[in-house]
């Protein structure tokens, strides 16, 4: 179930625009927000939220990668491995996440503390390698500093 403030905020976005289709993403996020990852039953209340059909919020949601459709780690670790990132040394650095957490991308570790995921280039190929922790940026990554930031997110 949604919230009574979560069901205002996606009725506020609603009628700011003047479609129902342009308040999915922002109702998506929201749900995401609120529930941690996009359910079957999260999309139903979207869409009863909207007054879409089912198959249109789940066609949305299954398109971008940003959504998640299964329960992922109270900490999102999101990693780019694209060709500046894998250069700078990306993926030694998912090696040692790999061995440091014992978890392989797209799993979560077994205290729920994190999930991995591979991602493509997030626009910080100049200051490579670089990944987002929920939703904080971090580039330069070093293997000292990679520990360093994971050790903040309990
Ligand atoms: S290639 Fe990693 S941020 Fe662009």
């Amino acid at each position: 179930m949604l919230n009574e403030t979560a069901l205002q905020e996606i009725h506020n976005i609603r009628s700011s625009y003047p479609d129902r289709e342009s308040a999915l993403l922002p109702a998506l996020y929201i749900a995401q927000r609120e529930f941690g990852w996009l359910s079957s039953e999260a999309l139903l209340l979207v869409a009863k939220a909207l007054n879409l059909p089912e198959a249109k919020v789940r066609g949305t949601a299954s398109f971008y990668s940003m959504f998640k459709h299964k329960p992922v780690g109270r900490n999102l670790v999101q990693i780019c491995t694209n060709i500046s990132c894998m250069i700078a040394g990306s993926d030694d650095l998912v090696d040692l996440l790999k061995s440091m957490y014992g978890m392989e991308p797209n799993e979560t570790t077994p205290d729920g503390r994190f999930s991995l995921v591979i991602m493509e280039c997030i626009g910080a190929c100049g200051t490579a390698p670089a990944m987002l922790v929920n939703t904080d940026f971090h580039d330069n990554l070093t293997e000292q500093k990679i520990g360093e930031i994971l050790e903040k997110y309990a």
